[in-house]
């Protein structure tokens, strides 16, 4: 799988290699990379779940790095994405009034144009890593749901 991280001062790429290493140790093969480094045309097809560890910025904005990806997936047409299989662990901070605000229109805007969602949304405050550990087993659990079916 691809996880893709969206992030101004390192956390979400942090969050994006702890999660990575959780999941190759449970048998996954997973790729990071920086979400500036792609665009939506470049997700994968069906079969290789995308994960997305995103922060926020300003108020409830995108980090720079992410701003390209994200003007260019909510131009898509709705059914562009059918059956890209995907997940998105949000960082923030509770004490902005948009709290975790581009994790959340990230995660709604990729179930718009078709994508489905295997886990939902991590909505972490300050300390994430207190919330990794039961995001990714929930990333985990539903992708051997997958493969048993
Ligand atoms: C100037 C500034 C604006 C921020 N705006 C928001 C916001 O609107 N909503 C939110 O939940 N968190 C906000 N945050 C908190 C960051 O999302 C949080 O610190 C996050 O862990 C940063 O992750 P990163 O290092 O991957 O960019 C803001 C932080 C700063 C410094």
């Amino acid at each position: 799988m691809l996880i893709l991280f969206a992030t101004m001062t390192g956390n979400a790429e942090d969050a994006a290699e702890i999660i990575a290493k959780k999941l190759r140790k449970a048998g996954h093969v997973v790729k990071v990379a920086n979400i500036e480094k792609f665009s939506p045309a470049d997700l994968p097809a069906r079969g290789e779940p995308v994960l997305f560890t995103a922060s926020t910025w300003g108020e409830g904005e995108p980090p720079d790095e992410a701003l390209d990806f994200w003007e260019a997936l909510e131009k898509l047409p709705s059914g562009s994405l059918d059956g890209l299989e995907f997940a998105v662990y949000a960082l923030g901070d509770s004490s902005y009034d948009e709290f975790c605000g581009f994790g959340r229109k990230l995660d709604e805007t990729l179930e718009a144009k078709g994508g489905i969602r295997i886990a939902s949304r991590a909505e972490c405050d300050c300390d994430h890593e207190e919330f990794v550990d039961v995001w990714t087993e929930q990333v985990h659990a539903a992708l051997n749901d997958q493969s048993a079916v």
